[in-house]
């Protein structure tokens, strides 16, 4: 077959979405396919109509890779492509979009509100503030509605941290969200056509323990695969993350990040559409324990993007 490898794009995770691609790209080219790699710029439309694949891999992360928009122009394209579909997409991508539906479904996610920078501009929230810390109480986790990789995230002890924390998050997306913090452990649950994948713990530096961007640099976290925890918690955070999947309408894979609260209970905090796919990634480190290699995960990723299309009919094109 004839795969084009989508990559790079110009979000601020351009880095790990080369390194995702590169790998992607020798796992296809082993498995006998002919692979064409394309750097989501102005001539990616363009290069898809010329090239015309069988099927697009996405290895882009971030806005304007895994919210919905390379999905929009391949299925404007009649390209089929790998991973969650437009909607998920965009519901994976907008974290408010996301916990609101999590929340309608019954699946636990850390209580939170959120704004958009006019509403403190011109509504004056920042006068709602004692009820906020009201409610979450301190401390709390500032974030952009938008993002990944932990850019922008913030952690606020005291309401004296809240300016600093808002003004970060809204550097990266005119939407915030102030969401109560859990003190616990760190889960991430992939999910591979909706069946969940052994449970992997993050464990930080005790340094960088509120410094959640450090934590990305490559050896600053620890990752356990399976997760140190009972049967029961790995149960529970499999279940939460299956339904998250489901809620969110993802296919494909998707990957679902979670705390274990006080009470080992997992609470979802979001999920990723295009999860990291690099050597240092929980996706394929997850994959790897139930004994599929990485080789086998992209075929598999292929074959169900293949198979989506096969289900999904003239309604793709
Ligand atoms: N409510 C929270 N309580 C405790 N830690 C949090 C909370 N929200 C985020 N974090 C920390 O910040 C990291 C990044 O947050 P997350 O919501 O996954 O956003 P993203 O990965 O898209 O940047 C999490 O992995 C976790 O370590
Ligand atoms: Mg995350």
């Amino acid at each position: 077959m004839l795969v084009a490898v989508l990559k790079g794009g110009s979000s601020l995770e351009r880095q790990v979405s080369l390194r995702s691609a590169a790998r992607v790209e020798d796992a296809l080219a082993s498995l006998g396919h002919e692979v064409v790699a394309i750097d989501a710029d102005s001539d990616l439309v363009r290069s898809l109509k010329e090239l015309r694949p069988d099927v697009a891999f996405i290895a882009l992360h971030g806005p304007g890779g895994e919210d919905g928009t390379p999905q929009e122009l391949l299925e404007i394209l009649g390209i089929p492509y790998t991973g969650p579909r437009v909607a998920a997409c965009i519901r994976c991508m907008d974290k408010v979009l996301a916990k609101h539906l999590l929340r309608e479904a019954g699946i636990p996610t850390p209580d939170w509100v959120a704004f958009n920078s006019t509403a403190f501009r011109e509504l004056g929230a920042a006068d709602a503030l004692e009820e906020i810390e009201a409610r979450l109480r301190f401390p709390l986790v500032v974030k952009p509605a938008a993002q990944g990789s932990s850019l922008g995230v913030r952690f606020a002890a005291s309401r004296d941290d809240i300016p600093e924390a808002l003004v970060s998050a809204l550097s990266y997306d005119d939407r915030v969200l102030l969401e109560r913090h859990i003190a616990g452990r760190e889960l991430a649950v992939s999910v591979l056509d909706g069946e969940p994948l052994p449970v992997v713990e993050a464990r930080p530096k005790e340094e960088d323990r509120f410094n959640y961007e450090a934590r990305y640099e490559i050896g600053r976290t620890e990752y356990v695969c399976p997760a140190e925890v009972s049967d029961d918690v790995a149960a529970a955070a499999r279940d939460a993350a299956t339904r998250t999947y489901e809620t969110l309408g993802c296919t494909g894979f998707a990957r679902v990040d979670l705390m274990l609260d006080t009470e080992g209970r997992p609470e979802v905090l979001e999920a990723n559409a295009i999860p990291g796919l690099t050597d240092t990634s929980l996706f394929p480190m997850a994959a790897d324990a139930a004994g599929i290699e990485f080789e086998a995960l992209v075929a598999r990723i292929i074959d169900l993007a293949l198979e989506e299309r096969g289900v999904a009919g003239p309604s793709r094109t």
